[in-house]
């Protein structure tokens, strides 16, 4: 415990810096971008239910794992698992979360991107009186460019740089405590908004009101791979966070707060969407443009919506920004930690090296349409297995870790801080963790194996 790299751990500052932070990181584009458009595709309400019941039941019990692990062991993903079970297999888990780092932060700050260009746009004129046929031709222009596009994913990878140099306290701690409070109150203003348009009802008939027959292998994977992605959990992100957290503060309320923090932007982000996409006759299933054709609808229907898109596209890069570091922070903490690196030479390697990765992804949505891998656009594929596999992947071994190679003695004594915690839920979660959760992910990830296969070669 007293190695020198111990010593120099940092970690947060207080209880509510823990829970913003670790929101920080799961609230992101994940709620508000691709939350709407994957529930779009995969037709509303009966995506929503089962959605919800991995939160509750996979989603809670992964991240509470992922805590356990990273403050018994004070590492990073694969420095923990050298800990906790040496001279075995587990650290490869650890890699799987770097590499998912990789090919998460490459497709992710393409996006990021893409809200820096929109809040441009709101700047110098706003979406003003624009029609719905005019901003898809705006959106697909601008994604088609390549330059643009590249530009502003450069800066974005900047800033996400910039803070993570910073450190945990005066970084990530600092930035999101302010930040994540204001998201929430621009998003029911669109909300509101949204629930008011002409037309309206058809949208929240088609988020709330499930359709069973629209639940299929695809579908319920899908909904797996979203409530990973939105949750930051099967990748290490929370066991690098999870390092950070304080011996007193307690882990279970932590992983439910957070939880809920993430469902709650989520679901108001779809009952702001949704509405307007019926209002405008906008096709649900549009994909990854779906956001960024719809709220400038909206907001070219509000008083003020000027005023509100700047707030909002603000409020959104700040989101994903918050995002953005705690992914970065496991590659820096892995390199800082397990190769001996100073924090700046980590930081300069992991975000130079995810950039180039991160270029061809924005590349392949335009200029260089021919980077493909399986059918899919580079863009698409990182995306798509990023959720849908690694994260599922990564999550089953950690339950099965946390379940079965550490002691249950010593993870009942994490989750009850040394026993000084009643742990009323504790023999609930490790059933979960030995059995219901492996179970399950097991089960929709051999189910969905069709993902790549459903005639896509052509
Ligand atoms: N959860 C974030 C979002 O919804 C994205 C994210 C951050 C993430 N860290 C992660 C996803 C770790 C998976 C794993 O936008």
């Amino acid at each position: 415990m007293n190695s020198p790299s111990t010593e120099l751990r940092e970690s947060f500052g207080s209880r509510i810096g823990v829970i913003a932070a670790a929101a920080g990181s799961a609230i992101g584009l994940g709620n508000i971008w691709r939350f709407p458009y994957v529930t779009g595709e995969n037709g509303g309400g009966a995506f929503l239910l089962v959605y919800l019941a991995f939160v509750i039941f996979i989603g809670v019990p992964v991240m509470l794992s992922e805590f356990v692990i990273g403050r018994r062991s004070q590492r990073n993903p694969v420095g923990a698992f050298k800990k906790l079970a040496p001279r075995t297999a587990w650290p490869l888990i650890g890699f799987i979360g770097i590499t998912a780092a990789f090919t998460i932060l490459a497709f992710y700050t393409t996006v990021s991107g893409w809200t820096l260009e929109y809040l441009y746009l709101s700047f110098v004129n706003g979406f003003g009186t624009a029609k719905k046929a005019e901003l898809s031709t705006q959106f697909s222009n601008f994604v088609a460019d390549g330059y643009r596009p590249l530009f502003w994913q450069l800066v974005f990878m900047l800033l996400t740089a910039y803070i993570v140099l910073k450190g945990i306290k005066n970084g990530i701690e600092k930035y999101t405590k302010i930040l994540m409070p204001m998201l929430f109150l621009i998003i029911m203003l669109l909300v509101i908004r949204s629930v008011t348009l002409p037309n309206s009802y058809a949208g929240l008939v088609f988020l709330f009101k499930p359709d069973f027959s629209k639940i299929t292998a695809d579908v319920v994977i899908q909904a797996l791979g979203q409530s990973f992605f939105s949750l930051s959990i099967g990748m290490g992100t929370l066991i690098t966070y999870g390092s950070y957290i304080n011996k007193k503060d307690q882990l279970g309320t932590t992983a439910i707060s957070v939880s809920l923090a993430d469902t709650l932007i989520a679901v108001l982000a779809g009952v702001a969407i949704f509405p307007a996409v019926f209002a405008f006759g906008i096709a649900p299933e549009s994909g990854p443009s779906l956001v960024f054709i719809t709220l400038p609808m909206i907001f070219s229907q509000m008083t003020g919506g000027q005023f509100f898109e700047i707030i909002f596209f603000i409020l959104l890069a700040i989101a994903a920004l918050t995002s953005t570091i705690s992914v970065l922070e496991v590659v820096v903490a892995y390199l800082a930690e397990e190769l001996k690196m100073s924090r700046k030479k980590a930081t300069i390697l992991a975000s130079v090296s995810i950039s180039i990765l991160g270029i061809l992804c924005t590349l392949s949505q335009g200029p260089l349409p021919e980077l493909r891998i399986a059918g899919y656009s580079l863009f698409d594929a990182l995306e798509k297995s990023s959720a849908n596999i690694f994260l599922p992947i990564g999550g089953l071994f950690i339950v099965l870790f946390v379940g079965w190679k550490m002691k249950k003695e010593d993870v009942f004594d994490e989750i009850t801080n040394q026993n000084t915690l009643k742990g009323r839920f504790k023999i609930i979660y490790l059933l979960i963790i030995r059995f219901a959760a492996p179970v399950a992910i097991a089960l929709v990830f051999l189910n969905g194996l069709g993902i790549f296969g459903s005639g896509v070669e052509a």
